[in-house]
């Protein structure tokens, strides 16, 4: 079975195995880590329907004894009700500290079971296997776990280090386009933010896959390593989020996070040239289009600005964003909120 290994160095030491049929070896891949230990897989209904029979029997084969909790697909499972009843789940299968967990799906399973693990018994070993080019680029690493709250997506959680990802490209083939699409708005966001070459390559559709993952996997493992609890550089992962997520919300997320942050990095592009930077929007919007995304605003700037003036980044009367310097450099920009205020009308 051929696979590239990603090494991470932050709090906890691991790695992230990225290959094309690497499921089927799954079992045999963990044994080394975790040893002789009862496997609670955490997945939801779409991934079980698909691929819930070929994980059980690839741990299986490598002699584990294995149980499965299934929820809902959909962002609504991350939520308190399942965090206890998989909690509940686990200690009604009498999981000891040995044991561990694998979330096997998308963000939505990744970050409810990465939190799982590191509340069950102070703390379990956690493995993800995630399914969606989302979660293998982006929420499978860094160690960022969450539940949503009904005051606000992602409002509770923790940084809880896996012990190893392992990433099967091949479980992508059954993402809906749509989805699929999602994750490529966080692929274009990598380029644009730390690598012109591999912005480059994504002019070339469809991509190579593997490669594409596993270079997106390097960035955010370098960024992670020199800021894990996000004090500083880890901001700069959040380029096009700031607007997107103010779009998300406005839209009450019927707009998609992807379409949001495609949006939103638009936003940012032409806000760049505005405060002394280059001009990289008509490039960047031509690169999204073609990956089918919508790049209009379909709010006005003040309702953004409005949205905005609630999201974390905000530090008093500044606020952070993340502006493009150059294709493949982005920076951190502080500015009084007004500013913004006045540069979004300009943009919007
Ligand atoms: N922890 C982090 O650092 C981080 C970073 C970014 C996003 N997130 C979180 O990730 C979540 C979004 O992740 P997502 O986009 O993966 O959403 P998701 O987990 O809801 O998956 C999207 C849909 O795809 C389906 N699906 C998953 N794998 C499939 C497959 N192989 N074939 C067919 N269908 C499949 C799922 O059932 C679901 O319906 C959000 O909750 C977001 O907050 C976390």
């Amino acid at each position: 079975m051929q696979y590239k290994t990603i090494h991470v160095e932050a709090s906890r030491v691991y790695d992230i195995l990225i290959g094309r049929g690497i499921l089927a070896t799954l079992g045999t891949l963990v044994r080394p880590l975790l040893g002789d230990c009862r496997l609670a897989v955490l997945t939801d209904s779409n991934v079980d329907v698909l691929y819930g029979n070929a994980i059980m029997d690839s741990l299986q084969a490598a002699g584990y004894n294995t149980c499965k909790f299934v929820i809902p697909a959909g962002e609504q499972s991350k939520c308190a009700g399942n965090l206890l009843a998989f909690l509940d789940f686990m200690a009604s299968e009498q999981l000891t500290r040995k044991d561990a967990v694998i979330a096997f799906g998308g963000g939505v399973v990744g970050d409810l079971g990465g939190l799982s693990a590191s509340l069950y018994l102070r703390g379990v070993k956690y493995i993800h296997v995630p399914t969606t080019l989302l979660a293998a680029v982006d929420s499978s690493v860094g160690g960022k776990t969450a539940i949503d709250i009904p005051a606000g997506k992602n409002l509770v959680g923790s940084f809880y280090q896996p012990s190893m990802v392992c990433c099967d490209t091949a479980l992508m083939d059954s993402l809906p386009a749509d989805i699929y699409r999602d994750g490529c708005a966080e692929v274009i966001k990598y380029g644009m933010i730390l690598d012109k070459e591999l912005y480059s390559t994504l002019h070339t559709l469809p991509f190579d896959r593997e490669a594409v993952v596993a270079r997106c996997v390097e960035i955010k493992r370098d960024v992670v390593q020199q800021d894990e609890y996000d004090n500083g550089l880890r901001g700069l992962l959040n380029f096009g989020h700031t607007f997107g997520h103010a779009i998300e919300k406005l839209s009450n997320f019927g707009v998609s996070h992807g379409e949001a942050v495609a949006k939103g990095m638009v936003i940012a592009a032409r806000i760049a040239p505005l405060c002394g930077l280059c001009d990289v929007a008509d490039e960047l919007s031509a690169l999204l289009v073609k990956y089918g995304f919508d790049i209009g605003c379909e709010y006005t700037a003040t309702q953004v600005y409005e949205a905005l003036l609630t999201d974390k980044k905000r530090r008093g009367g500044d606020i952070t964003v993340v502006l493009p310097k150059a294709v493949g450099q982005c920076i951190l920009h502080t500015m009084p909120v007004e500013e913004l205020e006045t540069l979004l009308s300009q943009v919007i």
